[in-house]
């Protein structure tokens, strides 16, 4: 994974169809986050593609995620077969003459990420009504239909707005500019805090390195929000993770389900926190990096009566044994770091026996 804020995404509708196995590989190879596969029925759109069938064999072939766009008329027909051939995301469009929320929960109860996407002249408002069913929003900014087209610049400004409607997801929401995207647009739409670019004809330029490209077009992007919306700082890339909190295990778990209700996931790894009573260490509780300011913001109060739990439950252990050892109750002695091992100790390195 690479570092950086900015995601890219490789359109491959304009590879070379007689070998999409092949164009797919480069991708991966080549420095692509994700693989976004272009669906077109000759109605909704005037060009034809491919189907479920493209997507389930090309999902033998790639680990990365697969992010199916579907340019048809009638999604509910075939979305299904979509979720079955190993679709990552399925992202439709707002403007079909078909109901959109059976389709959108579809999607959801097979455990994909579910995204609308709209056409250049459709106002975000048309989406208002399905909000809380969409982990992606995805802009475009040509006619859908077509690689290679010129970028447009109106439509792009729905970028930054889209990310109100996915306010319900802290983490894993999406906004996605799909159009035009390159070396020339990728700091105007990084500047407004797009998350995946979707990128075709630039990749698949014959003598250009696919590999350089990619790089470029992200580094423009998080460029782009570094200055215009970050202060001029470097985005904190999307794979960090911070401890939030150090707790004992049972404890810990219960903090985790509190913050994992919001929205924010939470990781809980055994690792160096300090030694208890009863010879298990703390276990860390880390957060996605870019909402650390928002766990703290809603969790720090239940983090210190957290913390506070695990005192008393940690003198009330020591007491306890400290009681049976008064008494000569014979006691474990993989709990009795309390007595014979302080944390420091612990700290210092071992001292050979002589
Ligand atoms: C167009 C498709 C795009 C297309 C983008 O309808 O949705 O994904 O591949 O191609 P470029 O990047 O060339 O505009
Ligand atoms: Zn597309």
């Amino acid at each position: 994974m690479g570092t950086g804020r900015a995601r890219l995404a490789a359109s491959i509708l304009d590879a070379d169809f007689s070998n999409l196995g092949y164009a797919v590989r480069r991708a991966q190879k080549n420095g692509a986050d994700r693989i976004h596969l272009d669906v077109m029925d000759g109605h909704f759109v005037p060009n034809l593609t491919f189907g479920p069938a493209t997507v389930k064999g090309l999902r033998r072939i790639t680990e990365l995620p697969l992010d199916v766009h579907l340019m048809i008329s009638e999604p509910s027909r075939y979305v299904q077969q979509f979720v079955d051939a190993g679709s990552d995301s399925i992202t439709f469009h707002v403007e079909i003459d078909e109901p959109i929320e059976p389709t959108l929960r579809i999607i959801r109860a097979g455990r994909r990420a579910a995204g609308l996407a709209v056409k250049p002249a459709t106002p975000l408002s048309a989406l208002e009504p399905y909000r809380r069913l969409l982990d992606i929003v995805l802009v475009m900014t040509v006619e859908p239909g077509f690689g290679g087209q010129k970028f447009m610049k109106e439509p792009a400004k729905k970028i930054l707005p889209a990310r109100d409607l996915l306010s319900h997801k802290p983490v894993g929401g999406e906004v996605h500019v799909d159009g035009g995207i390159n070396r020339e647009t990728a700091e105007y739409v990084g500047g407004l805090a797009v998350d995946v670019l979707v990128v075709g004809s630039a990749l698949w330029i014959k003598g250009h390195d696919m590999a350089r490209e990619i790089r470029l077009i992200k580094a423009l992007a998080d460029e782009g929000f570094q200055y215009q919306l970050n202060d001029g700082k470097p985005p904190i890339p999307r794979d960090n993770w911070v401890t939030f909190a150090s707790l004992p295990k049972a404890i810990g778990r219960q903090l985790m389900y509190e913050i994992e209700a919001g929205g924010i996931p939470v990781i809980m790894l055994r690792a160096d926190g300090q030694i208890n009573p009863d010879g298990v260490r703390d276990y860390e509780l880390l957060v996605p990096a870019q909402v650390e300011a928002l766990t703290h913001d809603r969790h720090a109060v239940a983090r210190a009566a957290r913390l506070q739990e695990a005192d008393a439950w940690r003198a009330e252990l020591r007491a306890q044994q400290a009681a049976d050892l008064a008494a000569g109750i014979p006691i474990d002695r993989s709990k009795l770091h309390w007595t014979q091992i302080t944390d420091e100790d612990l700290q210092r390195p071992r001292r050979p026996r002589s």
